[in-house]
């Protein structure tokens, strides 16, 4: 059986969606569900690929006793939208982007991540400095998604 892929998506692919990307992938691993779920994150900008993840980022998920050291930022392509199953956005304008990009019905389900757990956009660390704030968006959107695609996906 084909695994259920899921790709996180932000501006700069090195605060929101990398933690969104290693937090989720945490909860797969603490469920037993590697096998069966594998995500991945990116950007909508060219101005920090091949960047690894912010150090305020790492720092909260080392926290969290969680490593992200080999995160690089990479953008989204078209391409993306055949071989993911779920490309989620941190904000709005994210989710604009990857509308615009997207090749349309039939491709990836797009939604933004805090749509799982009552809306709004996550938390942009970006001006406010505030990474915690961010995490403790992410860990609830990602844990709702995670539920929504076991249910949905009858795991
Ligand atoms: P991210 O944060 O989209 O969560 O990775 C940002 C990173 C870089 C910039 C803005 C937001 N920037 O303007 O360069």
């Amino acid at each position: 059986m084909s695994g259920i892929k899921v790709l996180f998506v932000c501006y700069g692919n090195i605060c929101r969606s990398p933690m969104a990307e290693y937090v989720f992938r945490d909860m797969v691993e603490r469920e037993g569900l590697s096998n069966r779920i594998t995500c991945a994150s990116c950007a909508t900008s060219a101005e920090h690929i091949g960047d690894p993840a912010d150090p305020r980022t790492a720092e909260v998920l080392e926290r969290h006793g969680i490593s992200c050291k080999d995160k690089r930022a990479r953008r989204l392509t078209r391409s993306d939208f055949s071989e993911y199953n779920y490309i989620i956005g941190m904000d709005r304008h994210n989710l604009e982007y990857i509308r615009t990009l997207s090749p349309g019905d039939g491709f990836s389900e797009t939604a933004l991540l805090m749509s799982y757990a009552g809306g709004g956009d996550v938390a942009d660390p970006w001006y406010s400095g505030d990474f915690d704030c961010t995490y403790r968006d992410v860990c609830r959107g990602c844990g709702a998604l995670l539920e929504r695609i076991k249910e949905k996906e009858g795991l």
